[in-house]
């Protein structure tokens, strides 16, 4: 079954619904070769999953450009791949001493121009404001993401790590809708369910792209007893249904309204391909309420 892709009504566009993240990508023990990358696009592709998720940061800044290393060899995946970065993030260094955030109209538009020529694209789908910064102004921020978008660069803005009121008080000045809030969420980090983050998207009409699905992996490495409780009934459901656990926790978020679009961290090409066919094993509301319990330890009021 190949991963299906997810509508944005609103935005006339698609993804998969399944997303491949770069932040680790530097992080794979094979390499971060052209090759290496190559074969993991392929793999992606092959099952279904044909959206990237960027950031200008990731790799030290360098991931972006070695995915572009590849899409220089391979021009032809350019039209078979969608694309999403993100900036904001101004990391300490030579250049500033401390780390912080800048949602100036120059520094977007400079991140854009950045992100275009490292990945060797003439279009960004998506770009995300990283971080909420509490200097940020959405008027210029709404300007800036206005010309860009009639420039041709980039089709469609959208945010990351925004509460619900920093994202409506963005949304209120912007005119075209933004596409997306890609927010932790995990079984270890259920917040978003109960915070208002994923009733807004709902009442907004965007998918939440949900960040570190697998808890950065702690959920297979559990360090804690209601971890460990968490991943023995993700195994008990395994069996009972003849799949893996982590199919049975990426399925988990499939049954949210709001249309959850997990962003895959693993480096491994059999776990992409496991993650990919989670649609195979659906949970029932039961069976989706008894992990969220174990997970927190606690039953529902
Ligand atoms: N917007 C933001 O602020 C933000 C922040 C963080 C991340 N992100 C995005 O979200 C993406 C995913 O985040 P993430 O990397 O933290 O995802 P994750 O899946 O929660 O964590 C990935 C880690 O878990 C391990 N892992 C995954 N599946 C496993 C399995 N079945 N068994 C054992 N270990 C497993 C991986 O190791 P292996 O490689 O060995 O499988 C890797 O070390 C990032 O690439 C990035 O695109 C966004």
């Amino acid at each position: 079954m190949m991963v299906p892709q997810i509508e944005f009504p609103k935005h006339n566009f698609s993804i998969s619904r399944l997303v491949y993240g770069i932040w680790r990508l530097h992080e794979d023990p094979l390499g971060a070769t052209v090759e290496r990358i190559y074969e993991k696009i392929q793999t992606c592709l092959n099952f279904g999953i044909d959206t990237f998720d960027h950031a200008d940061i990731y790799g030290d800044f360098e991931n972006e450009e070695r995915f572009g290393r590849v899409l220089e060899k391979h021009p032809s995946l350019k039209s078979k791949i969608k694309i999403i970065t993100k900036c904001g993030i101004q990391v300490p260094g030579s250049k500033f001493p401390t780390k912080h955030y800048n949602t100036s109209k120059e520094h977007i538009r400079y991140s854009v121009e950045r992100s275009l020529h490292k990945l060797k694209v003439d279009v960004l789908d998506v770009v995300l404001i990283h971080r909420p910064d509490p200097l940020m102004d959405p008027y210029e921020m709404s300007e800036v993401f206005d010309a860009i978008i009639k420039e041709g660069k980039v089709k469609h803005f959208g945010v990351s790590n925004f509460t619900t009121t920093q994202f409506q008080m963005l949304q209120s000045v912007y005119d075209r809708p933004l596409i997306t809030n890609q927010v932790e969420f995990s079984l270890f980090c259920t917040e978003p369910l109960f915070d208002g983050t994923f009733d807004q998207a709902i009442q907004f009409g965007f998918h939440p792209m949900v960040w570190s699905p697998t808890a950065g992996g702690r959920i297979f490495s559990p360090k804690t007893d209601t971890e460990t409780q968490t991943l023995q009934k993700l195994q008990v459901f395994a069996k009972e249904k003849g799949c893996s656990a982590d199919q049975i926790l990426y399925s988990w978020f499939l049954n949210h309204p709001a249309g959850l679009i997990p962003v895959l961290g693993t480096n491994d090409l059999k776990r992409i391909q496991s993650a990919a066919e989670c649609f195979s094993y659906p949970l029932t509301r039961v069976e989706w309420f008894t992990l969220l319990e174990v997970a927190r330890g606690r039953e529902v009021a």
